[in-house]
Parts: C-alpha cells; sequence; structure tokens
C-alpha cells in the first residue's frame, strides 16, 4: 500500500500546519461562537467534545479527506464482515460479533459465529446463576464466597478494569480477586484473604501457555490440594476461558467446565467473550448483556454514520492530528471517575499493543510516527501528581478527560467538586495565563516589582493545549461498553490511517523467549555465557540468591 506521506490529503495537512502553527485555543472559541456545538457530538449515552483541539473546519476536512483516502469505510466493512484483516496471523477480527444480538448472522468458513457466540452466553448465564444463587459448592459442600481470576493482559486488565468500574452493581459477598503477575507476591496476598473450601478459580488464558498465567494456576491448584481438596474434587473449583481445548484438558479441567472463545477475537479485545466470566459473576448476566449492548450501540454507529459525524472516526482523526502533525507523543486518560481508574492502563494495552508497529501491512518501514505512548491515573488525584508537566512541561501532551453527570453515591457535594475540577483541567490547558496576567495579578495584590520580574516567568502558563471531553451521564454497564467500544475503533482507524496491522503483538515474543531461557540458566549449575556481558552479570548474581 500506499505510504501515508504519499497520499494527497496528507500532504494538503503538512502545509495546512503552517497556519496551524499561529493558532490560539482562546482565538479560534473568540472566533466563533459555535464551535463548541460544531465540535461536539452525541451518540448513545456518549457526548465527546472535540473543540478544545488545535483544528478548525478546514483541518476537519482534510482529516476527513485522509480517512477517505486511506480506506476507512473499506477496512470497517472489511471488519465486520469477517475478511482475515489480521494479515500476519491470517485471523478474522470479529469481537463486534461478540456483542451482536441473537438474531444477527454472519459466517465465517461456513460457520455461523453469532449461533456460537450466543450458545457461549448462554453457558455463562447458567454457570452464573449457578454460583451466584449458591448452588455451585466447593469440596466440602460450602458456597463459593470468591472468586480468583488468573490471567494476564488482556485476559486480566479487560475484566478487572469492568468489574472495578462496575462495583455498585457487583453482589454482595460474592468477593473477585484478580491475580496476573508471576511475581508470587500477587498470587500469595489473594490466597491470604481466601478460604481454600469457598474459592473458584478462573484461567483466564486465550492460549493456556502464558508463563505467568499457567505458573499461577499450579500454584494455585497445589494450594487447595494442600488444603485438603482432593485431585477429583479439584474440578468444583477451577474453570477455563480459552481457545485451546487440548491445554486446558491436560491441566485437568473438565470440558464442561470450559468456556471456550475463537482465535478472531484478540487479547485486548475479549472481554466480551467467555473473558468477561468473572464481570457476569460479579455484576449478575443481565448486567454483562447490558455491556455488550452499549458495545453493540457503538459497532452500529461506527458501522453505519458518515465519517464526518462518526465518534470514533472524529476521535481518531483529531488523534492522528496531534500525533503527526503537531507532533504530541504521548497521550494521556483522565477519567474522573474513582471507579474508573484502571482504564489508563486498559487503554494503554488496547493503544499500544495495537498500534506500537513501525512497520506496515506490506511490511514497509513506516516514514511517520504511529502509535503514541498512552498513560494517565484517576482525577482529581493526577492532578497532584503529574498535571504540573502537562500545563507548564516542555512536551505538549493532549488528554482525554473522561466524566459522568451523575454519581454512582449519594455522598452530598462531592460530584459538583469533581466535575468542577475536571472541566476547570481542560479550560486551563486551553487558556493558560499569560504574563501581563500574571504581573497585573501580583501589582494587586502589592507584591513588589523585582520579586514580580522574578516570579513572572514561573508563574505563566503558555495555555494552548489540547484536550478532548467525553461525558457519560452515568457510569453504567451499558454506558462502559460504549465507551469501551469508542477506544476501540478509535485505535482501528488509526491503525488503517497508518497503514499498520493493529491485531498483532510479535514484539513480545522475543522477550517471553529469552525469559525462557534465563529462567533455566537460574535454576541450573551451568554459568551463564550465551548472553552480552552485562546479562550475564545479572544472571550471575541472582543465581547466587536463589
Ligand atoms: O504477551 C501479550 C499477550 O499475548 C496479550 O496480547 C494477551 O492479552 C496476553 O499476552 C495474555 O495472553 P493469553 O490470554 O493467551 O494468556
Amino acid at each position: 500500500m500506499q505510504p501515508l506521506t504519499a497520499s494527497t490529503s496528507f500532504s494538503a495537512l503538512q502545509s495546512h500546519l503552517a497556519s496551524a502553527k499561529n493558532w490560539h485555543l482562546l482565538d479560534l472559541f473568540a472566533q466563533d461562537s459555535q464551535r463548541f456545538a460544531d465540535m461536539s457530538l452525541k451518540t448513545g449515552d456518549l457526548l465527546l467534545d472535540y473543540s478544545k483541539n488545535l483544528i478548525t473546519a478546514e483541518t476537519l476536512q482534510l482529516l476527513l479527506n485522509l480517512a477517505h483516502e486511506r480506506g476507512v469505510e473499506e477496512q470497517r466493512e472489511a471488519m465486520f464482515a469477517g475478511a482475515k484483516i489480521n494479515t500476519t496471523e491470517n485471523r478474522a477480527v470479529l469481537h463486534t460479533a461478540l456483542r451482536a444480538p441473537r438474531d444477527a448472522r454472519l459466517l465465517l468458513d461456513g460457520q455461523d459465529v453469532i449461533a456460537d457466540v450466543h450458545a457461549v452466553l448462554d453457558q455463562m448465564r447458567a454457570f452464573t446463576q449457578r454460583v451466584r444463587s449458591g448452588q455451585w459448592r466447593g469440596h466440602t459442600g460450602a458456597a463459593i464466597t470468591d472468586i480468583v481470576n488468573i490471567g494476564i493482559g488482556g485476559s486480566d486488565l479487560g475484566p478487572r478494569t469492568v468489574c472495578q468500574a462496575l462495583r455498585p452493581f457487583a453482589q454482595p459477598g460474592l468477593q473477585l480477586h484478580f491475580v496476573s503477575n508471576v511475581d508470587g507476591c500477587d498470587l500469595d496476598a489473594v490466597l491470604f484473604r481466601c478460604n481454600p473450601e469457598t474459592t473458584l478459580f478462573i484461567i483466564a488464558s486465550k492460549t493456556f501457555t502464558t508463563l505467568e498465567t499457567m505458573m499461577n494456576a499450579h500454584s494455585a491448584r497445589d494450594w487447595l490440594l494442600q488444603h485438603g481438596c482432593t485431585e477429583a474434587a479439584l474440578t468444583r473449583h477451577f474453570v477455563a476461558l480459552s481457545t485451546n481445548t487440548a491445554a486446558v484438558k491436560a491441566f485437568g479441567i473438565a470440558p464442561e467446565n470450559m468456556f471456550p472463545f475463537w482465535d478472531w477475537v484478540g487479547g485486548r479485545y475479549s472481554v466480551w467473550s467467555a473473558i468477561g466470566l468473572s464481570v457476569a459473576l460479579a455484576v449478575g448476566f443481565d448486567h454483562f448483556a447490558e455491556f455488550l449492548q452499549g458495545a453493540h450501540t457503538m459497532d452500529q454507529h461506527f458501522r453505519s454514520a458518515p465519517l464526518e459525524s462518526n465518534m470514533p472516526v472524529l476521535l481518531a482523526l483529531v488523534g492522528i492530528w496531534n500525533r503527526n502533525f503537531l507532533g504530541c507523543s504521548s497521550l494521556s486518560i483522565a477519567p474522573y471517575l474513582q471507579d474508573l481508574r484502571l482504564l489508563p492502563a486498559f487503554l494503554q494495552q488496547l493503544d499500544m499493543e495495537s498500534n506500537g508497529k513501525s512497520v506496515a501491512r506490506d511490511g514497509a518501514a513506516l516514514e511517520t510516527a504511529s502509535g503514541p505512548l498512552v498513560w494517565g491515573q484517576a482525577g482529581t488525584n493526577g492532578q497532584h501528581a503529574y498535571f504540573q508537566l502537562l500545563h507548564q512541561g516542555t512536551d505538549v501532551i493532549p488528554v482525554d478527560f473522561i466524566a459522568a453527570l451523575k454519581p454512582q453515591h449519594k455522598l452530598p457535594g462531592h460530584h459538583a467538586a469533581l466535575l468542577a475540577n475536571c472541566f476547570a483541567q481542560s479550560e486551563a490547558l486551553m487558556r493558560g495565563k499569560s504574563t501581563e496576567e500574571v504581573r497585573s495579578e501580583m501589582q494587586a495584590q502589592g507584591i513588589d516589582p523585582a520579586q514580580i520580574a522574578a516570579l513572572a516567568p514561573h508563574r505563566t502558563f503558555a495555555g494552548n493545549r489540547p484536550s478532548n471531553t467525553i461525558l457519560m451521564d452515568a457510569l453504567t454497564p451499558k454506558t462502559l461498553g460504549t465507551l469501551i467500544a469508542l477506544y476501540e475503533h478509535k485505535v482501528f482507524v488509526q491503525g488503517v490511517i497508518w497503514g499498520v496491522n493493529s491485531f498483532d503483538q510479535w514484539g513480545v515474543e522475543l522477550g517471553k523467549v529469552l525469559a525462557q531461557k534465563i529462567q533455566s540458566e537460574l535454576l541450573s549449575a551451568a554459568r551463564p555465557q550465551q548472553h552480552d556481558s552485562s546479562t550475564n552479570g545479572l544472571v550471575a548474581i541472582a543465581k547466587t540468591a536463589l
């Protein structure tokens, strides 16, 4: 495919950039009283305000031209239709099928994937009811009180983020725990809080070969056996979520306790599949179904809305402008919702594992930057940690502010304070504070001129820093589904524009292979020799401690 830099619309945007260099957001707002109305849109339960970006109607038109030229519409249709757009793994990309209604139909290699999806959803519903009602019993006949999801990456971050976000919908008395790290402290800390008679382990792994997950799963198994559970009764304490039936069987989990999914579900796109079982257990299957329905609403919008009024497309295009033209190498995610505090970590995997690529789909080296660094923290906490750099640092870092209009608690006053801070931060990033303003403020306070001259540069903010605000009515299963699907499709659109395969992750493989080799060296008597002197030296020191 043609490199991005060779496209006509990319060149047009580069020429346009010359004028953008002189813009200030405050002027753009002053010149156009309709700016918010024109540069915000609502779909489902979400409102996106992208007006605080350094763009004009012309910028937007040029970006839309770029999206057309790069084939966003064709690629979008190919994804929804089940084409094998994950070319390096020869796989379809069908997480959208996981939230399609029962009466939809989609054939992949002659198989109706929607029927398969709903068969597993039915299995999940039945199981969820048995556990939540106390019908499912542990090896001594006691009902389940604790559920431990063992997984990593998408098999952890997805369900962990969603369970935490939907905390107010959870069933009291059923504790959910998540273990991901191979660091034994992770599992140890959870086992310390659990009773082996009443704990159910969910082993969540697409491949069922991931080192961290398998090691934690085996340690959990040993813990049960050491605490009075027989081999035969293990079946009451383990279920598996996987695509690898043979490995699940080899581990000793009964086929009826396996919830399958398919190779066309990427790990970071898997929370909608059986991987969401912990969510369904925590909040009930009906709420899980609402979560799927929320995502489906966004899928329909993304698939059918014209690009100029398509929320994921607009969010993606603003990101392309910031990344490839304004040179912003990072994106900060600021959910002003404590229950959404894991969203930055979830989006970090979604975005960085998808678009952290340096070659195009045809293998040619990219000539432009691709995926940005994605990071963040819940507001208002972030304000008292790193927002200083957002306001006055030498890098311009766009921010996505995410907030809900209604709180999920009844404490008076808190929610207005939270929203006020959220809106104030995007205003401050945009507005800044001129040296003139600083000087006159200090003069009014009677500060002496020498001190004003010394302090004014430190108290000046350039402003003109871009942000988006995403508002939802309330953080519910449905709005959460819509929000996550918004970001999935945003990442997809950006991947299409950069021309990368957003659905593989070859970059994580080398470290896994090297770790296996080093692990065997750490545990054997032989001196490590096959590495550089740094790695050999570190391994040798560690061997003395193990
Ligand atoms: O190593 C990266 C990765 O493959 C992620 O893409 C994935 O979400 C995670 O590991 C876990 O993989 P699995 O579900 O197969 O254990």
